[in-house]
């Protein structure tokens, strides 16, 4: 099916004004962490624009150039309302987190950056960065296939989350993640078919899987953790027991179901089709009030386009 499905880009608006910020009212330990997900994730999104963008000029015409600049453009748009909405909507009820932004940018624009692991810019290290420049790039799409495995993962898991479909979660944000989700879900095979395209191994990936995967966590604690101790209401605790109380609510991915998926991916014969089905995305795009809307915008600007 991916074979002729043409990646589009969505132009989703959310209005976060009236959402609270504890969104899965019984569980604002789930709001918080996935809330951290969508404030860690533009950051790397536009990360993954800028090496795409690298890349983009080497790829001859043909399927795998459009899926190229079909991601760039829906991962442009995920960063976009993330920063916009999510940004927005946490200054509103009083949560500070641009040190955790600090952190989160150093890690995709230094380490990650065009110099490999933020070496300093000087003579020595531009002409090192010259002569690695293909096989970093390599390793950047790498890395990308990597993240994109488990946002594919928890894409699934947002749309699929019965816990998630309770009456009182607020419907805005509860669309805006499973909008995203669905768009990780449809374009899962991006990055990993172009590192392939690159000449990268199945090694390199899972290598870059067994350092991101534990890193990602890691990073996601420190974030959420970060945000909840200012919220006098939650008890200080550590990242993995919050993890399992909402493991046993439904509100996140059980820590077995995320086991398994990083298992899967050190499987020489991963391939990130096989994670979920573009009929899922398309299911939730028919029935997601901002994507709707974004069409019918669509629609009234350009009738014959659309
Ligand atoms: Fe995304
Ligand atoms: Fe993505």
């Amino acid at each position: 099916m991916t074979a002729v499905h043409k990646l589009l880009p969505r132009r989703v608006r959310f209005d976060l004004t009236h959402s609270p910020l504890h969104w899965i009212p019984h569980d604002p330990e789930a709001s918080y962490i996935i809330n951290t997900i969508h404030l860690l994730l533009p950051e790397g999104e536009l990360w993954f624009c800028r090496v795409y963008n690298k890349v983009l000029p080497q790829l001859p015409a043909g399927k795998l150039r459009d899926d190229v600049q079909g991601f760039i453009r829906q991962e442009a748009i995920h960063a976009r309302a993330h920063e916009n909405a999510m940004e927005t909507y946490l200054r509103r009820h009083g949560v500070e987190f641009d040190s955790y932004l600090k952190k989160v940018d150093f890690i995709f624009n230094t380490l990650l950056g065009d110099h490999p692991t933020g070496l300093p810019d000087n003579f020595i290290t531009r002409r090192l960065a010259k002569n690695l420049e293909p096989w970093w790039l390599r390793q950047r799409v790498g890395a990308i296939a990597a993240i994109e495995h488990f946002t594919c993962v928890f894409g699934k898991w947002v749309l699929e989350a019965e816990a998630l479909d309770a009456p009182n979660v607020d419907p805005v944000l509860l669309d805006l993640f499973r909008w995203h989700g669905a768009e990780e879900v449809e374009h899962r095979h991006v990055a990993h078919d172009l590192h392939v395209a690159m000449g990268g191994s199945a090694r390199e990936r899972q290598l870059w899987g067994a350092v991101l995967f534990p890193g990602l966590m890691t990073v996601l604690g420190i974030g959420s953790s970060h945000m909840m101790n200012q919220d006098a209401g939650i008890a200080r605790e550590t990242f993995v027991r919050r993890w399992l109380r909402c493991d046993k609510n439904g509100t996140l991915p059980s820590i077995k179901s995320m086991f398994d998926a990083s298992r899967r991916y050190l499987r020489n014969d991963y391939h990130p089709e096989a994670e979920a089905t573009l009929a899922l995305s398309l299911e939730y795009f028919a029935k997601s009030p901002a994507v709707q809307a974004a069409l019918r915008e669509q629609l009234l600007k350009n009738p014959v386009a659309a």
